[in-house]
């Protein structure tokens, strides 16, 4: 980004905030006077923690995709801007887990790594910090098939896997274009469900599991033109985020078949409609399992609302909702939601995170 680019960012993301936050008419002043003589002499700025929180904040509520942001007030922000060596980069990811997955009642969380420069940029390889290797062995695939490559790049380095359908990968970090390094995530951080279902004794022996935690680690934050290119973070999950798309989805753990063979179903016949309603006791006993295990977990339709709701507040507030449809319909039953029957505009707005090197400011 040049200079003027930042400059302008910059300016527009202070101006917004401390007007949203009713900053006096001085401090905006004296605030942005500061920044742009900062970015003059060394091409950048440093925010301060209240620029940082409220921009990880506001970068959730704009982001498009989230059916969960009616919540956006309440992410905690770990400020891990000092750190720079891999060791307490790794304690920090660790601590992150524990502070986010808080026993089950999830709290949402970002730790915020060094801002990209021209010294230093940090990267998280993982998608999440907590996710299933995948393993191909011949025409087999054992484990999550969406990790396959990411494993090969972790047993590259040296980590080894037990093999089974749910190894924790490990956590991977890269410094600037040094060797990424790994470390394995110590047992105890890891809380998992063991999914059964409330009336279908025999759910259990499929040994489907899943973690409790959902912590994005591959999306970049940026704030009013300064990069985070580690910032992990986390909400709770959403039931058919586990249900219909990783253990449903034919290129993930494909558990439909067997879900319906075991409920007498004719899988030989569409006409039985067993994909649909193996899809919903799978989605039933997902949120049995967690709430049973007291893991903070929502539903479809319960987030639906939520999510009109976050709509009227924002409304009311005067600020457009930034969404996508076709993400934010939830995949399973979605024309029973108030979503799928509402016209949403999406906008580019900042904050907000992005997939890695695909922020519309940096073509
Ligand atoms: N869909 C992803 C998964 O199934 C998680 C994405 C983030 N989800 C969330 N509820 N914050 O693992």
């Amino acid at each position: 980004m040049n200079i003027e680019k930042i400059v302008t960012e910059a300016s527009t993301f202070i101006t917004t905030m401390y007007n949203e936050l009713q900053y006096s008419q001085q401090q905006l002043e004296d605030r942005l006077a500061a920044v742009s003589a900062s970015i003059s002499s060394v091409g950048s700025y440093l925010h301060t923690e209240e620029e940082l929180q409220y921009g990880a904040r506001v970068a959730w509520r704009n982001n498009s995709r989230c059916i969960g942001r009616l919540f956006w007030k309440s992410l905690m922000i770990a400020d891990c801007r000092h750190l720079s060596n891999a060791d307490q980069i790794f304690d920090a990811l660790l601590s992150h887990i524990e502070r986010g997955t808080n026993d089950g009642r999830v709290q949402p969380l970002i730790t915020i790594f060094p801002q990209r420069s021209t010294e230093l940029t940090i990267k998280i390889l993982n998608h999440q910090l907590i996710r299933y290797a995948g393993y191909q062995i011949g025409d087999q695939i054992v484990g999550d098939p969406d990790s396959i490559a990411f494993t090969t790049l972790c047993r590259e380095l040296g980590w080894r896997g037990e093999g089974t359908a749910y190894d924790v990968l490990p956590l991977v970090i890269q410094i600037n274009n040094e060797r990424p390094c790994y470390r394995s995530i110590p047992l105890e951080y890891i809380k998992e469900v063991n999914i059964e279902h409330p009336n279908f004794t025999w759910f259990h022996e499929l040994q489907l599991q899943w973690y409790a935690i959902p912590i994005v680690s591959d999306m970049e934050l940026e704030i009013g033109g300064i990069r985070y290119t580690a910032a992990p973070f986390n909400g709770w999950y959403m039931g058919t985020e586990i249900a219909t798309r990783n253990f449903g989805d034919v290129h993930r753990y494909n558990m439909l078949p067997v879900i319906a063979k075991n409920m007498g179903l004719n899988i030989s016949s569409n006409l039985t409609m067993w994909k649909d309603r193996a899809l919903v006791e799978l989605n039933e006993a997902v949120i049995y399992s967690y709430k049973k295990n007291k893991v903070s977990i929502v539903d479809h339709h319960t987030a639906s609302e939520q999510f009109r709701l976050f709509c009227e507040q924002e409304q009311q507030e005067q600020r457009e909702v930034n969404a996508r449809w076709s993400w934010l319909i939830p995949p399973m039953s979605p024309t029973t939601t108030v979503i799928w029957h509402t016209r949403y505009n999406e906008i580019d707005v900042n904050p907000n995170y992005y997939r890695k090197q695909q922020c519309p400011f940096h073509k």
